[in-house]
This record gives C-alpha cells, structure tokens and sequence, in this order.
C-alpha cells in the first residue's frame, strides 16, 4: 500500500496508471468505519486499482459545525485500509489542496436548495468543489459513493453529468451497524444514552417503509408517524423529515414516482442523518 501525500505525485502516478489499469477511487474524511470500507470493497471488485482519499475538507465545514474536533485517526485508518488490500492512501494537506489565493468552486444548482442545503450553507459547494478536485488528482475510472448521503451522492451525479466528467459514479447502499443505526463517523461523539436516542431514526424509517407496504401513499400521514416515532423519548431535535422525489429532491405530496425519505436529526451536540428509497420506479 502507498501513502501520497502530495498532489503532484497523486497526479502524475494516476497518469501512468491510467496507461493500462482501472482507477477505481473512494472519496473520505477518514475515521474509517465498515461503512466506508464497504465501499473500498466495491472499487476493488470494479477496477485494478483502489484508492481511497482521507482529507477532511475544511471548505465544506460551516463555522458553527465540528472541523476542529471531526474525529481523526490516520494509523487506524492506515491498518483497516491495509487490511482491505487497498493500493494508494491518498492524504493530502489542505494547503496544498487549496493554495493561497484559491478562488474556483463548484456549485450544482437546484439540488442542493432541499435537505441538509437548507441549513448547511455552502456545504454542498465546498462538497462538489473538493470532489471534483480529487477526481483531476486520482484521474478514477470509477468513484463509489455512499446512500447514507443520499443528497451528496445526487449532487455528485449530476456535476459529473453536467461537467461531462469522464468517469462512473457507483452508489452503495446505507451499512448499518446490528441495531439499525447507520455507520457514521460521527456516531463517536453519541453518548450511550444519545446512542439509545438516535435509534429511533433507523426505527422511524422501518416505520415508513412498513407503512408504505401497507399501501400508504399521502406524505402528511407518512411524515406524521414518522416525526412521531422521533419524537418517543423526548431527547432528539429533528431538523427534517422529507419525503422527496428521488431525483429532484423537491418535496412531493403524493407518491407516484420515484420517492425518498430523507430525516436530519440532533441528539445532543451531534448531528445524524438518514434516509431510504420509499418507491424506486
Ligand atoms: P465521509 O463522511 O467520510 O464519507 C465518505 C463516503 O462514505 C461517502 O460516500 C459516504 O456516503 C460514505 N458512507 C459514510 N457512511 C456510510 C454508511 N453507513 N454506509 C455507506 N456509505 C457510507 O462524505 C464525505 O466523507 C465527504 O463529504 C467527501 C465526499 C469525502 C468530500 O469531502
């Protein structure tokens, strides 16, 4: 396994890669859980290659959110991706990711008015901008992405579409830990008791899915019950429960098409988020 730590030697190993090898590339911010090393497995299935970035972006962080205290653990992170086979950590430092003067980013517009784009000003910019720059230094044939950020994964689709980038995106279904709760890295911050809270989120979405078997189909209702769940213990703020269309994101009334379930919770000082594709087609 190699650790590159410039921009430089990340760009010019990727060319001669490139020449006869499959680049397939896992954007991260380390503090690696079996979330994102489901997906380390899934690039290496796809390509020869498997690189996996660990760069916590300072750009897609508000200045109320957790920049200064994201958790970090680079040798921990070094031994599950040496474990996985992994070929190349790439770690770049900020500084040389965004150079004194920096000015370019990049903003996909319309997706990123719904959700987490309502609160978290400028996150999806600082998201697609550093995204986009880790593809011209991995130059991937391939990028796996997660559902667990279901509107980051939207937004990386369509900047790839829009900005004709040579490359495939592959999402990868949610990995929950045994109780339901969705990996996070920041599920390190919870508590025990918050633990015990924020599993009512992956409750809340198991409650959605039986009611939409059941046939349910008006989205009041479904976010009624939903909020209602949440709310059972009394210890987690919601920030959104949305039922959207899948592709647009734009809230729906009925479900007829393509539909997701989107909540943004806090417990405590922690932020979570969750979500599931009610209605595929
Ligand atoms: P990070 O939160 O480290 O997540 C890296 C990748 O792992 C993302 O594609 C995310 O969706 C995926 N992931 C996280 N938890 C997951 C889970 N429980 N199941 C499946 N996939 C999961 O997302 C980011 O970093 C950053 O915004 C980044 C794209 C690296 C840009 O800075």
């Amino acid at each position: 396994m190699k650790i590159i730590k410039t921009v430089k030697e990340m760009q010019s190993l990727a060319e001669s890669l490139r020449r006869d090898k499959r680049i397939g590339f896992v954007p991260t911010m380390g503090y690696l859980h079996e979330g994102h090393l489901a997906l380390v497995r899934k690039a290496r299935e796809l390509a020869d290659v498997a690189v996996v970035s660990i760069f916590v972006n300072p750009i897609q962080f508000g200045p109320t959110e957790d920049l200064s205290r994201y958790p970090r653990d680079f040798d921990r992170d070094a031994a599950l991706l040496e474990k996985e086979k992994t070929d190349i950590i790439f770690c770049p430092e900020a500084g040389d990711v965004y150079p004194e003067g920096y000015s370019t980013y990049v903003e996909v517009k319309g997706l990123e008015d719904y959700l987490c784009g309502r609160t978290r000003a400028g996150h999806f910019l600082g998201v697609a901008t550093v995204v986009a720059k880790l593809f011209n230094m991995v130059k991937p044939h391939f990028a796996v992405f997660g559902q667990k950020d279901y509107q980051q994964l939207k937004i990386i689709e369509k900047m790839v579409r829009d900005l004709n980038m040579d490359l495939t995106i592959v999402p990868h279904p949610t990995v929950r830990e045994n109780d339901g709760l969705a990996m996070s890295s920041r599920n390190t911050y919870l508590s025990p008791e918050e633990r015990e809270e924020a599993l009512l989120i992956s409750a809340s979405i198991r409650r959605a899915e039986q009611l939409f078997k059941e046939g349910e189909r008006n989205v009041a209702v479904i976010e009624g019950e939903v909020a209602k769940v949440l709310g059972s213990k009394g210890g987690l703020t919601v920030e959104y429960v949305s039922i959207s269309h899948a592709d647009t994101l734009e809230a729906l009334e009925k479900i007829a098409d393509r539909a997701v379930l989107a909540i943004a919770c806090r417990v405590g000082k922690t932020r979570l988020i969750d979500n599931t594709i009610l209605m595929e087609a």
